[in-house]
């Protein structure tokens, strides 16, 4: 030992195609894409080292950097990976919501002039909201030129990141170190000797970081270790890092007791530890520890960084941790809490250290406790749960802090259901829903929001009458409960309760509480729609529109998750503005108040609204966004909700298949439990099949006599359309008739606009079917003058599609090349890249049918270089292996681009399919 020599950063060896996989990466983005790259790998097999490289190729290429790295021993502060990278976006802080942090850093990686790196180490002990974050980055890739870099140990992945990874498609590059090889070791000690470089080669199994440890034994320890680890069963990665880790530990016990002590302090207090702190923690005096630092320095077991101390590597670090002992380590854990306390150190340090030595009864560690839980509840519930869970250990069941339990308590639940631990943060609330609970309102309020995420609507109902008879003294108390009432019916498609429980809220407001009183105008709005009276719809929602123009966005955060009824009750009365602006104003709503549990629901109702408007990209992506949040808050039930809003625009980008797929949680009909979102996905799922190749699984279920359905106008006409559809495409035609003509009679009444577009075209199909071409053709274009009014894009281009189609029938060839044209431009201008191509196969088979070419069929040679830019080569690269020039591509190109409708390369790429 002692061995300046081991610390000496050697020459990088065994890496060259790594780095040149990362300068391909670093030019894709200077091109102005985002990338992502995993690296990854067992222990000290030289990861970091090739983050290094990254960062090196990134700064070269002009990208601004960012490094962060996790630590092994401080999990639970919340985002320190992040931290330093990104102190002008507000992370930390108490009312900070997760989410809005995400957001926040994505938008500034995108404003960044020349684009940036994210270059994060160790991502296998990152704190949850630090890995929600990476996660969230890749799943929704920042706009720019952007590179994310990660790195963890293979044996503890990220799931979550790993499989966002996964599905990053073409942007996305995975390395796996594998270990050095004999003659990367040979030119990396170019003067040991053969026989040694075997034995060093054998002992360290090609990682270089046991090498570089190992490089100080003797021959003969060496060759004790090989035999130790060759003589029995293959032993595991972890159990050779352990051997390894003890030979290590053995030259760390074998200093002096003071060096020792302060090695262990060192490793307890963690990176960057200031010299005071790390005093204080050894119990020694501060000019000893320096004396001890330098001796670890030289001893190649530590770095000063400044006036701070590091060790060079996680690993050394573990290794003093462990032999430091539990019993030591945790006094030594609430030294360093005192220190920091009497130094003003941050909150979050002092609780974690706090955290790993609290005794029970110790009620200042639990109060310590306590308020770094609560000020990190939004932005790292998990780091939450663990704080406030130890501070309920802790907390005496005897001295004055006993009142606080129930609070704590109460406190704990929210965190568990913050952070996906639904089920246990209901288990904690039972306890606090007992009568003479001191908390029990609040429980109950928070127990409604979890049993909904559940699904579980029968014990939230339950729970809302339990605490009736105690509000009924309080007009304004039974008129919030009401409220909840009528929503929970609302979501059970339980009309007439829904509209019965609002108006009574109505009532026992009497003019107090506009915000309260518009809510329940909103679910008496969605009751009206779903009984069928649309004249009172109309009424209630503009009743609730108006209240909502007179309460301020302060007034409304408690309530603002019912502008989710209200939008939607407008969709459905057609009047798409009011529902966009509500919805709009939702979103500034839960912007400002940071968080708020409203707003998968909000994105579920949105990514409808945005659907019928034929916005398809921004109704997937939000449909995606709230399946994400579902999926991390633990809700099936959320998740189901949004798989359930998600087919429609699915089918439309993506084909039947793709879309049926996707309803996979769906198609066992369980979920959503609530029957509202449970008919709506099933309903979904129905139109799906009724253009897949067999349309008898979507027919059963819309005519299936045991299901009951509402009186709901909306719901029956697409109902009635979806089976005029299925049956034409099965050439009943007279009941496929009957059943277009009931959908029409049906708008008509309800004198809605929309539905009678709908039930048009699907007379026209129908017709079409029957070949009443002449009929059709009108009916058809009649539906498309309605859409065209009603703001309903895709469906208006898909009656131009069957405009085009009964035209070519009927040989009018011009009208038809004309109706298609509007199509597949209506179609593309929507991201409806599905239709798009369904109308160029019409499009074809009757120009085939008449011997004329359109513009939408490509030549050989062109047809050639379009799958070609598919593959996602570049014109030079398409050139080079056409035996073309640059120039000749890119004019094929100008022709190919005009014929099918597309304008970018993307957008080609999409409508040609990707690659396989
Ligand atoms: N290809 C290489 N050539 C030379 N030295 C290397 C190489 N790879 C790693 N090293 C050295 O080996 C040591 C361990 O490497 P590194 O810290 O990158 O491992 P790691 O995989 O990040 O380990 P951990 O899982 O503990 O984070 C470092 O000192 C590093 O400089
Ligand atoms: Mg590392």
């Amino acid at each position: 030992m002692g061995d300046k020599e081991t610390s000496r950063v050697l020459p990088l060896v065994g890496r060259q195609d790594c780095v040149e996989i990362l300068a391909g990466v670093v030019h894709r983005v200077r091109q102005g894409r985002f990338a992502v790259v995993e690296v990854s790998g067992e222990p000290g097999i030289g990861k970091s080292r090739v983050l290094a490289e990254a960062v090196r190729l990134a700064r070269d290429a002009g990208l601004v950097v960012h490094v962060g790295r996790a630590t092994q021993f401080e999990r639970e502060v919340p985002l320190a990976t992040f931290r330093d990278s990104f102190r002008q976006v507000r992370i930390g802080g108490s009312d900070v919501d997760r989410f809005g942090v995400y957001s926040a850093v994505r938008r500034h990686l995108e404003c960044v002039a020349g684009g940036a790196a994210l270059v994060l180490d160790d991502l296998q002990w990152a704190d949850q909201a630090s890995v929600e974050l990476v996660e969230f980055l890749i799943r929704h890739p920042p706009e720019a030129p952007v590179l994310v870099v990660v790195a963890f140990r293979g044996s503890r992945p990220p799931v979550r990141v790993v499989d966002a990874i996964t599905r990053a498609g073409e942007g996305a590059t995975r390395l796996h170190l594998d270990p050095l090889t004999a003659a990367d070791v040979r030119e990396l000690l170019p003067s040991v000797g053969a026989d040694r470089r075997d034995l060093l080669m054998r002992a360290c199994r090609g990682n270089p970081l046991y090498l570089q440890a190992l490089i100080r034994l003797t021959d003969a320890r060496l060759a004790d270790l090989v035999r130790e680890s060759d003589g029995d069963e293959p032993v595991s990665v972890d159990e050779f890092t352990r051997r390894i880790l003890r030979t290590i530990i053995v030259d760390v016990a074998a200093l002096d007791e003071q060096v020792q002590r302060v090695a262990y302090a060192a490793a307890v207090v963690g990176d960057h530890a200031a010299i005071g702190l790390v005093a204080h923690v050894a119990d020694l005096p501060e000019s000893t520890v320096v004396k001890a630092l330098d001796q670890l320095c030289w001893a190649g077991l530590g770095d000063m960084d400044g006036a701070w101390f590091c060790y060079p590597h996680p690993l050394i670090r573990a290794a003093a941790h462990e032999l430091a002992g539990p019993a030591w380590r945790s006094q030594a854990h609430a030294r360093a809490a005192r220190y920091l306390r009497e130094h003003d150190g941050p909150l979050h340090l002092v609780a974690h250290h706090v955290a790993r030595s609290a005794q029970y009864g110790d009620d200042l560690a639990a109060s310590t406790l306590v308020q770094a839980g609560r000020s990190v509840v939004c932005q790292a519930p998990g780091t939450a749960v663990r704080w406030l869970g130890t501070a309920l250990r802790v907390l005496s069941t005897t001295g004055p802090m006993r009142e606080q339990r129930p609070m704590v308590m109460l406190q704990y639940a929210r965190a568990l259901g913050l952070s996906g631990d639904l089920s246990r943060s209901w288990e904690v609330l039972q306890e606090l829903l007992c009568d003479g609970s001191p908390v029990r309102a609040e429980a109950a309020a928070f127990g409604m929001v979890i049993a909904r995420f559940l699904g579980d609507l029968d014990t939230a109902s339950a729970l809302v009458h339990a605490e009736l008879p105690r509000a009924q003294q309080d007009p304004a108390a039974e008129g919030k409960l009401r409220v909840q009432l009528a929503a929970l019916a609302a979501l059970g498609e339980q009309a007439a309760e829904a509209m019965d429980h609002a108006r009574r809220a109505v009532d026992l407001l009497g003019g107090r509480r506009p915000a309260l009183a518009s809510a329940a105008r909103s679910l008496e709005a969605w009751g009206a729609v779903y009984a069928g009276h649309i004249a009172r719809a109309r009424t209630a929602a503009r009743d609730a529109a108006r209240l909502l123009n007179t309460v301020s966005d302060v007034t409304l955060r408690p309530h603002v998750e019912l502008l989710g009824p209200l939008a939607w009750a407008e969709m459905r009365l057609g009047d798409l503005t009011a529902a966009t602006e509500h919805l709009e104003r939702a979103h500034a709503v839960v912007e400002q108040a940071r968080h708020s549990s409203a707003l998968p629901y909000l994105m579920v109702v949105h990514a409808a609204l945005e659907t019928r408007l034929g916005r398809v990209d921004s109704a997937l992506r939000l449909a995606e966004q709230a399946g994400l949040l579902a999926d991390q808050m633990g809700s099936l039930e959320m998740r189901a909700m949004a798989d359930a809003v998600r087919i429609r625009p699915l089918l439309w980008t993506s084909g039947p298949a793709a879309a049926l797929a996707a309803a996979d949680v769906l198609a066992s009909g369980a979920r959503p439990r609530s029957r509202t979102w449970w008919r709506i996905g099933q309903l979904n799922l129905a139109i799906a099949h009724t253009v897949a190749a067999d349309v008898r699984p979507g027919l059963t279920f819309l005519t299936d006599p045991d299901v009951a359905w509402p009186a709901d106008p909306t719901t029956e006409v697409i109902r009635q359309v979806a089976i005029a559809k299925a049956l034409a495409r099965t050439d009943a035609v007279a009941e496929a008739w009957r059943a277009a003509a009931t959908a029409e009679a049906v708008a008509a009444a309800a004198c809605l606009d929309y539905e009678r577009g709908l039930s048009w075209y699907a007379k026209a199909f129908v017709a079409a079917r029957a070949g009443s071409l002449d009929q059709a053709t009108t009916l058809a274009t009649q539906a498309a003058t309605v859409f065209a009014a009603t703001k309903a894009p895709v469906e208006e281009a898909q009656a131009h599609h069957l405009a085009g189609v009964t035209h070519a029938r009927r040989g009018d060839h011009g009208r038809a090349e004309e109706s298609f044209t509007r199509a597949t431009t209506g179609h593309l201008a929507c991201g409806a890249h599905w239709l798009a191509s369904t109308v160029d196969l019409d499009r074809q088979r009757y120009a085939r049918a008449t011997g004329e070419t359109p513009a939408g069929v490509l030549t050989r040679r062109e047809r050639e270089i379009a799958d070609l830019v598919v593959t996602g080569l570049s014109n030079q690269e398409i050139a080079t292996r056409l035996f073309l020039s640059r120039r000749t591509v890119e004019s094929h190109l100008s022709h190919i681009f005009p014929k099918l409708n597309v304008r970018t390369r993307s957008a080609l790429v999409h409508r040609l399919g990707k690659p396989a």
